[in-house]
């Protein structure tokens, strides 16, 4: 297969037919499957995993897929395949790791808000470990465990208050965001849980934030959690294992973000010679460059000021560009011999929010299709049904195959859970 080194994702390329992924044309997975339509290239997926194993390889680590990023159960099934663990947030992403293949023993469970209902389902199922991120969640998991007779195994999500140097809404390892234990109240809450009766202690966990392009915040957290560890033991509580989360940034538009193997290299060296074993958490990492949106211009609109093309996907399909004022690259599938013209590329919903791209120069006509590229994560995840729009269908592209593997919703299945009065 052709890598292109003029896009971000590695198995896109222009070919006779216009743009490609893998061995398919874009324009007729348009014309079998319709648009807006996610497409997910399995061989990019395949590569992205084993780079982070590769880079791993000769130590005791697991890979967790942060699950949010892309949830699809095919997506997930094919890093079940290859071994991987998962990172979730929800008691639904459990469901979904297990509906895919995954193993249970492979998965950490994150997030600041675990219901009852989560933790009876995760204790079920034997996770590997509960990233707990409060007291009082500590509290609730020994008891929960203690009703069902089991022992829940922990980490301790600490906060180590260091500037990852990213957008703000997604930036987490700063003393005023919502997430984690303080790094000074983390040693008595160590303390706390082992002496209580139904946890077990595992490890520590961290996560500073996403689209991490700068590698020396995730170096610092990494220090001040090894210190920690080092006080831990000191204090009689040995842990198994160190999860460094997820957060390796991609490239969307120019940026330079290390390679997999760049951004580990020096967190090996750190770890070099301890006993736990590593756990990381990529979600974007993985996926973001192995998918597309493709979409169609239903009207190009001169204007004045502006012109606009028109497409059919919309803010609700891909929600990071009104939400982060993201950039996405806009490549045309078919190119054309046309003087080009700026455009902002927006969507059918009733907000002037609902932008995809911004002042791009495209050569295109009415009817043409559109690849928005590196959506394989956090596109299809944050889609919603605004405007009663039905979801975009999924395509998972391998070789000269494309399976379809999520329909597009219909008006009639967004009904379904509505009951209008009589
Ligand atoms: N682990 C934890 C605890 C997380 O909160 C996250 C992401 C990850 C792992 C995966 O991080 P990644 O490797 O993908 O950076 N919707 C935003 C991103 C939100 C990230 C939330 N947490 C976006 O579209 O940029």
């Amino acid at each position: 297969m052709t890598m292109n080194e003029d896009f971000p994702i590695a198995t896109l390329r222009q070919g006779a037919q216009g743009l490609m992924i893998e061995e398919i044309a874009l324009a007729d997975i348009a014309a079998r499957f319709g648009t807006p339509t996610y497409v997910y290239s399995r061989a990019a997926l395949t590569t992205a995993f084993n780079s982070w194993r590769q880079a791993l390889a000769g130590r005791e680590a697991l890979v967790c897929c942060a699950v949010k990023a892309n949830p699809n159960l095919a997506v997930l099934s094919v890093f079940a395949r290859l071994g991987a663990g998962f990172d979730i947030v929800s008691g639904g992403e459990l469901s979904r790791v297990l509906a895919a293949g995954g193993r249970a023993d492979r998965v950490v469970f994150s997030g600041v808000g675990k219901s009852r209902a989560e933790m009876r389902q995760a204790l079920d199922a034997d996770i590997a470990c509960f990233n707990v991120e409060s007291a009082a969640e500590l509290d609730r998991l020994n008891e929960v465990a203690g009703e069902m007779g089991k022992t829940a195994p922990i980490a301790l999500r600490v906060n180590p208050d260091v500037d990852p140097k990213t957008h703000p809404y997604i930036s987490t390892g700063l003393k005023n965001n919502k997430f984690g234990v303080a790094f000074v109240e983390a040693l008595a809450l160590y303390q706390r849980a082992a002496g209580l009766p139904h946890l077990r202690v595992r490890g520590i966990a961290c996560h500073i934030g996403s689209q991490l392009l700068d590698p020396t915040p995730i170096q610092e957290a990494a220090s001040r959690v090894l210190a920690l560890v080092d006080r831990l033991a000191a204090a009689g509580i040995g842990l198994d294992h160190i999860d460094l989360g997820g957060g390796l940034g991609i490239r969307y538009q120019d940026e330079t973000p290390p390679t997999i193997a760049d951004y580990l290299a020096p967190l090996l060296d750190l770890t070099q010679g301890r006993p736990e074993a590593l756990f990381f958490e990529p979600g974007r990492s993985l996926t973001g460059n192995a998918g597309l949106l493709l979409t169609r211009i239903e009207y190009l609109k001169p204007g004045e000021e502006k012109n606009f093309a028109i497409v059919d996907a919309a803010m609700n399909d891909l929600a990071r560009p009104a939400l982060y004022d993201s950039w996405h690259a806009v490549i045309p599938v078919q190119a054309r011999a046309l003087p080009p013209r700026r455009y902002d590329v927006v969507g059918p919903i009733c907000e002037s929010g609902d932008f995809l791209a911004q002042a791009r120069d495209l050569a295109v006509l009415e009817g043409d299709l559109l690849a928005l590229l590196s959506a394989g994560a956090y596109g299809m995840s944050m889609s919603s049904n605004y405007n009663t729009r039905p979801r975009a269908a999924e395509i998972l592209v391998d070789g000269s195959t494309a399976h379809l593997v999520r329909e597009r919703e219909t008006v009639e299945s967004l009904f379904k859970l509505e009951h209008p009065l009589d």
